[in-house]
């Protein structure tokens, strides 16, 4: 039985007069992958800064186990919601200041980084290395390691594979499936890559017009009938 973790109901988010999410509808189930993909400016980003509370939208609710609404958390409330997720930014964002490790450590001070290096296959030496020396591919799986070492319910991954040539960019697919299949964390991963959604996303949702225009089981995407969406797949957009 599938276990409902976050429900995101007839959420809409405008900047000015630019309506981006309109009345927009999704479930997130728990343990589960969820890939959401969709053109550029589509409302991706902005719809998983909805849900982790870095944005605010403006009506809707979206309810997160118990909570019936995260719009009506307290500021403190929110600081602890807000530390349920673990976040891979579109860029990495890391702190350009500060060494691998000094990064790592925010998201836990507690730990020697050897498990975690591991699994995202770097060698203990790139610690002390600053982000600028590394390549977007290694800074990626740094952004990865210190998303899972907070520990997150969910785990929030915008574009982990832009900007990488194919070959990296397949490398970092099948890291994430290890490591989300493996530790079953909720996932919802941000994307413009096929691979990432057949390789490790159980379910796609289609954001179209401010609207999840198809949901479904990843293996199923190819036998939908959406237009739009086979256009997308076939990277005509
Ligand atoms: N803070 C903001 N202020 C004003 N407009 C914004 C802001 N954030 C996003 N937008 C606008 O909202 C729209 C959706 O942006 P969003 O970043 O969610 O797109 P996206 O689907 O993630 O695109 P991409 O694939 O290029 O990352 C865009 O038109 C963007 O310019
Ligand atoms: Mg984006």
């Amino acid at each position: 039985m599938r276990k409902l973790k976050i429900n995101i109901n007839n959420i809409s988010k405008k900047f000015g007069d630019k309506i981006v999410l309109n009345r927009l509808d999704l479930k997130v189930f728990e343990s589960e992958s969820l890939a959401i993909i969709g053109e550029s400016g589509s409302g991706k980003s902005v719809l998983t800064k909805c849900i982790d509370g870095l944005l605010s939208f403006d009506t809707g609710t979206i309810s997160f186990d118990q909570i019936k609404n995260i719009k009506n958390l307290s500021f403190l409330q929110m600081n602890k919601y807000m530390s349920k997720f673990g976040i891979l930014f579109q860029n990495a964002a890391l702190f350009d200041s500060l060494t691998i490790k000094e990064n790592l450590m925010f998201a836990n001070k507690n730990d020697n980084f050897s498990e975690i290096l591991n699994e995202v296959s770097l060698p203990k030496s790139i610690l002390k290395e600053f982000p600028s020396n590394l390549s977007i591919g290694v800074q990626k799986r740094i952004g990865l390691a210190r998303a899972i070492l907070q520990d997150p319910e969910i785990l929030i991954l915008d574009e982990p594979t832009t900007g990488l040539d194919p070959i990296i960019g397949k490398q970092i697919n099948i890291l994430i499936k290890t490591l989300v299949k493996k530790k079953k964390i909720t996932t919802i991963t941000v994307t413009h890559d096929m691979e990432s959604v057949y390789e490790f996303s159980d379910y796609t949702a289609f954001i179209k017009k401010g609207k999840i225009s198809w949901y479904g089981r990843s293996k199923d995407i190819n036998k939908n009938g959406n237009l739009s969406l086979k256009n997308f797949i076939k990277g005509i957009y």
